[in-house]
């Protein structure tokens, strides 16, 4: 899903989660409740904005609050898959992006994905289109192995 496209508003703190399962906003967000029930991966790429992952994503990362909120809340296990992650960055410069990384981790934690692969980081965009990032086209391939590895 790309973040930018979708119909989805950010959490705004209604607080209807801290009492009762689910989310009270009814818009494409509540497919990606059911999917994260199910799914066995998440994976979350981002272009860096001022070393964090971009606005819309976390709009998008806010509705997440509903799990948040089952455990601290209500004291319950929300029903979501035992799953994996990814995370995969660009920027256009080289470095500064461990904010980013532990942003999104924190986002994947809390869509139940116990395992997260060591970030991919493609740098120098700038200068560099990623598709010619032969380093970073090679950590793609590592993740995409430890996403797909039993
Ligand atoms: C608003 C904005 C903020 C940005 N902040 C950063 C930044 O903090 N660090 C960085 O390396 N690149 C930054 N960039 C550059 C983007 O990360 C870069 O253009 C992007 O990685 C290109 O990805 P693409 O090749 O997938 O389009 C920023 C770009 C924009 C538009």
């Amino acid at each position: 899903m790309r973040t930018y496209d979708s119909n989805i508003a950010p959490c705004t703190d209604c607080r209807m989660c801290r009492i009762q399962q689910g989310c009270s906003v009814e818009d494409e967000m509540q497919e990606i409740y059911s999917y994260l029930e199910v799914c066995d991966n998440v994976v979350i790429a981002s272009p860096l904005y001022f070393t964090e992952l971009t606005g819309s994503l976390l709009n998008v990362g806010s509705r997440l609050q509903t799990y948040f909120s089952a455990h601290y809340f209500r004291h319950e296990e929300p029903l979501l898959s035992r799953k994996k992650g990814a995370v995969i960055l660009t920027g256009g410069g080289f470095g500064n992006y461990e904010s980013a990384y532990k942003t999104a981790v924190c986002l994947l934690k809390s869509m139940n994905a116990q395992d997260v692969f060591s970030a991919v980081f493609c740098g120098n965009t700038d200068r560099m289109p990623a598709k010619d990032n032969k380093e970073a086209l090679k950590a793609v391939r590592r993740a995409a192995e430890f996403l797909s590895s039993p």
